[in-house]
């Protein structure tokens, strides 16, 4: 059985959701098997990792009874994560929340969804609610994300006390599991303060020692819905975000079984990943003689690419172009399945785009090769070895 986590604030916009989706990989990557739950009608944590796209089942389904939980729920990059949304679309749907929040049934199905994790994390709406208050008679443990500013401080005590009602009336076992401070800017003089006197005043385990600096990264990963991990100059805020799964672990009581080293040179695991698709792919177009190759997820943006000779805000629209080309000629031409499209560009050069699936999402293979150059050749095999270690 999970031990269930509600990841709370009583301020928007501080970085739960963030916080849910990163600190989830960082434990999956600890060897914990995770399930992120969008505890959100807003459907916060099912946009930052473009769950609609996959399915539109969620929590809601589940509370009015047309799925099962196994069938709303979705593997996230990897089998240790899974993700189940908010499955919430129109205000009918709030309304059926909230009662459910309001009676015991919330509680009930999110205590039926730990069964088969070590942690289930939710990502609460922002403030000290009617459906927080459900998610933390729900929970074991709550966590409370904030940034350092005077008015988000100054509030704190509002989420505290709701915690410690929740505790007295509903739910005995509820404990507080500590503050997180996200958003961190150490070079600000004002935020420096506010920390050290809040730290100082408060008990030594009020806050996580650990710290999540503001770091634009954060934006670049929400903005492409992947953890801060997934993208290439991300290995310091990710290493951040590890650092605080391993306080995590400590204050639950629980250790890691794989700690992963921190490199400090800049590179980590998921580095090293970025590096092994880009290897693949300068395999392939080394052995085949292309000019260059792009591996790009749904919305086209790339997550390695050897040789590409157009920037990567470019490329990202460029693969996008290409797969809406393959929606649309999936119609147009009544073909099925329409995976692959060429695109002569110059005189002697074309691009070929070849669409895969792994993992219940679309993938993206694009190649630049002379227009004399025959498919699939070896695109096949590299993309059954990108699918092998996607689904690893
Ligand atoms: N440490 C950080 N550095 C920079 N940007 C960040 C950081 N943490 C979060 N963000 C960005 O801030 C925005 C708000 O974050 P997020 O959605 O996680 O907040 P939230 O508390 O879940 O908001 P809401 O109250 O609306 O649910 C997002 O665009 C996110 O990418
Ligand atoms: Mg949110």
């Amino acid at each position: 059985m999970a031990t269930i986590i509600t990841i709370a604030s009583q301020k928007g916009g501080v970085g739960k959701t963030t916080t849910a989706l990163n600190l989830g990989y960082s434990l999956s990557r600890k060897g914990k098997k995770i399930l992120i739950v969008d505890g959100d009608p807003q459907g916060g944590f099912t946009a930052a990792c473009n769950l609609k796209k996959k399915t539109a089942k969620g929590l809601l389904h589940i509370l009015n009874g047309t799925v099962q939980g196994a069938d709303a729920i979705q593997p996230l990059y990897h089998g240790m994560l899974a993700a189940l949304g908010s499955g919430v679309i129109n205000a009918e749907d709030i309304a059926l929340y909230e009662s459910a929040a309001a009676g015991e049934q919330l509680a009930a199905v999110l205590r039926d969804l730990a069964a088969g994790y070590d942690y289930l994390l939710i990502d609460a709406p922002v403030g000290v609610g009617i459906i927080v208050k459900a998610l933390l008679s729900a929970s074991d443990l709550y966590l409370i994300v904030i940034n350092c500013k005077a008015g988000t401080m100054k509030t704190l005590p509002r989420l505290m006390k709701t915690g410690e009602w929740v505790k007295k009336n509903v739910n005995p076992s509820l404990e507080f599991l500590g503050v997180l401070v996200n958003m961190y800017d150490a070079g600000n003089p004002s935020e420096e303060k506010i920390y050290t006197y809040f730290k100082a005043s408060l008990s030594r385990k009020f806050f996580f020692d650990s710290v999540i600096p503001l770091d634009n990264q954060l934006e670049t990963a929400s903005f492409r819905s992947v953890p801060v991990a997934m993208v290439k100059e991300g290995a310091e805020v990710a290493a951040a975000f590890d650092r605080f799964a391993d306080e995590l672990l400590g204050r639950t009581n629980d250790t890691a079984e794989t700690v992963e080293p921190v490199d400090s040179g800049g590179g980590d695991g998921e580095k090293l990943e970025d590096d092994l698709y880009t290897n693949l792919l300068k395999e392939l177009c080394e052995k085949s003689d292309y000019y260059g190759a792009v591996l790009a997820d749904e919305m086209g943006f790339p997550l390695a690419d050897y040789n590409c000779p157009i920037n990567t805000d470019a490329l990202a629209a460029f693969t996008s172009v290409l797969g809406d080309s393959l929606e649309k000629a999936e119609s147009i031409l009544e073909q099925e399945d329409p995976n692959n499209l060429t695109l002569e560009i110059n005189e002697s050069d074309k691009v070929a785009l070849r669409r895969f699936n792994a993992l219940n999402s679309t993938y993206f293979l694009l190649v630049i090769c002379p227009q004399a150059a025959v498919f699939p050749g070896l695109v096949e095999l590299t993309i059954s070895e990108i699918i092998a270690k996607l689904t690893e």
